[in-house]
């Protein structure tokens, strides 16, 4: 799979969880509980192939995507440190769903902006093989951490 395809596939999964996740209750804790390993299992994973991998590409091969790479990284700053909090937050805490909205919105924005500014840099950056191998190296790097966090 292509670095786009791969990085926007993933973002189907978030929308599909943050979805999930946002409509539970304090009566769904199981739900909440396993929801929420899986997400943060898998944006950090994710998080970190984009950081090892495709932030580092894009940045060299175009200088004006700096900006928004920066940013990415910072976004992804913002979006670890609220997952570190519910993961120490029992799931029928009354702020949990306040926490979970917040990193929902963080997370959306990001996708968003990944989508538009740094796809559009990335498509101009990289001929479609080079998209490819960056895949390849991006897949490789995200299962390398998946299977390194705890489930
Ligand atoms: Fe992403
Ligand atoms: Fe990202």
């Amino acid at each position: 799979m292509n670095a786009i395809d791969l990085v926007q596939d993933d973002h189907a999964r978030f929308r599909k969880l943050l979805d999930e996740l946002d409509k539970t209750t304090e009566k769904g804790i199981k739900t909440r509980e396993q929801g929420f390993a899986r997400l943060k299992r898998e944006v950090v994973s994710h998080e970190q192939m984009e950081e090892q991998i495709f932030y580092p590409a894009l940045r060299e091969a175009r200088q004006k995507a700096e900006d928004i790479v920066l940013e990415g990284i910072e976004e992804h700053h913002v979006a670890n440190l609220i997952v570190e909090e519910l993961s120490s937050l029992p799931a029928d805490d009354e702020a949990w769903g306040a926490k979970m909205s917040v990193l929902k919105e963080s997370i959306e924005h990001h996708m968003k902006e990944e989508e538009g500014e740094m796809f559009a840099h990335a498509r101009k950056a990289f001929t479609s093989a080079e998209l490819e191998e960056l895949g390849k190296q991006m897949a490789e790097a995200k299962k390398t951490v998946f299977e390194s966090l705890t489930p």
